[in-house]
């Protein structure tokens, strides 16, 4: 019998979840799992190469478990867990710093915005975080990883670092490939249509939790462009505003962009900027009632990732072995 390929990916708990988190990698995980075997976790050592509260931390890891089910991953059928309950992430990710070029983490972009951001606080977390990342991706020997546009640098370096690790040692790791949607891969914020959607720009992201008066109002105030004939039309070069609305409305409703140019032929922004914010609302709307109710279950929530990590822990470990023993580590 052909084994099922893996999967694995996960979402930073450092801000609410957000419409680009969502529509980029998280809306399609729930299709992966019945072909895969998939693992989602919530990357919750990650958030503090940033400092974080740690009540609002708490919370915001409960609430993207419950998300994540709300979303549609059926816990039966997946492995959803805690990223700093799994031992096995910190103590490969100190072993694959190792392995980790001090020039290739100065490449990454990520690095690069962040530290401009936080100039403050760039502690040595945030520039190795990629050998984390690779470490979170290599335990699990997946085939795939489903992410977002901004997260392809460094699944690119997760393999070369498996690649180098791999030409020491033999072949210790799958190397694997980044998965990235085609549509909804890169949502730009409402407000500023040429930086992607995120949380350090509240106005111009929408988060999943978020009541319909206010996704409603973001979308009115949704900044288009000053083309005078006010077209709706896929023209990401010229007309990024638009082309970011048509982008969600696409991914909320399935619609293709050819179909969604005909539908607003001559109605102009006034007609389609409150059709898209209608359309997001109902997709976010079942998964906020399912999250509420969930989050009232806090012994649900515990099963479902007290048994996630009992399930990661038994793959992760057996790699981590695996790494221990060709490094040459003796055993306990
Ligand atoms: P994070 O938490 O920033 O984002 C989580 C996922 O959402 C995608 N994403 C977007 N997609 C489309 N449009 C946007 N505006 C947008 N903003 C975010 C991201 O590409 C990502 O897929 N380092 C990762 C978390 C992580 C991880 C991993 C992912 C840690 N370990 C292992 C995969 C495998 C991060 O910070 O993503």
């Amino acid at each position: 019998m052909d084994e099922k390929k893996v999967m694995l990916s996960g979402i930073q708990p450092s801000g609410d979840l957000h419409l680009g988190n969502y529509l980029g990698p998280l809306r399609h995980w729930p299709e992966m799992i019945e072909e895969f075997d998939c693992y989602f976790f919530m990357a919750d050592l990650h958030t503090i190469t940033v400092r974080q509260d740690p009540a609002q931390l708490r919370r915001r890891v409960l609430t993207q478990v419950a998300q994540y089910i709300a979303c549609g991953l059926d816990p039966e059928k997946c492995t959803i867990f805690i990223q700093s309950h799994v031992p096995a992430h910190a103590q490969l990710g100190w072993v694959l710093d190792c392995y980790t070029m001090f020039g290739e983490l100065s490449r990454m972009t990520q690095f690069k915005d962040k530290a401009a951001k936080h100039k403050d606080n760039i502690n040595a977390g945030l520039f190795t975080y990629p050998a984390l990342m690779a470490a979170d991706i290599l335990l699990y020997q997946p085939d795939f990883v489903p992410v977002g546009d901004d997260q392809r640098q460094h699944v690119e370096i997760c393999r070369d670092i498996a690649e180098r690790f791999n030409g020491i040692y033999g072949e210790v790791f799958k190397v694997p490939q980044p998965h990235i949607a085609k549509v909804g891969a890169r949502i730009m914020s409402l407000n500023d249509p040429q930086s992607k959607m995120s949380k350090s720009n509240p106005e111009g992201c929408v988060f999943l939790m978020e009541r319909p008066e206010d996704i409603l109002r973001k979308f009115k105030r949704a900044v288009t462009d000053s083309d005078t004939q006010r077209c709706v039309r896929y023209d990401p070069e010229t007309k990024p505003g638009v082309s970011n609305l048509v982008q969600i409305y696409a991914a909320a409703t399935g619609k293709s962009f050819e179909a969604i140019e005909a539908e607003f032929e001559g109605k102009g922004y006034g007609a389609f900027k409150p059709a898209v914010g209608e359309a997001v609302v109902e997709t976010l709307r079942p998964i906020r009632e399912e999250t509420e109710r969930l989050l009232a279950d806090k012994g649900y929530l515990e099963g479902v990732y007290r048994t996630g990590a009992e399930r990661a822990e038994r793959v992760a470990n057996r790699t981590l072995r695996k790494v221990y023993k060709k490094i040459g580590f003796v055993p306990r």
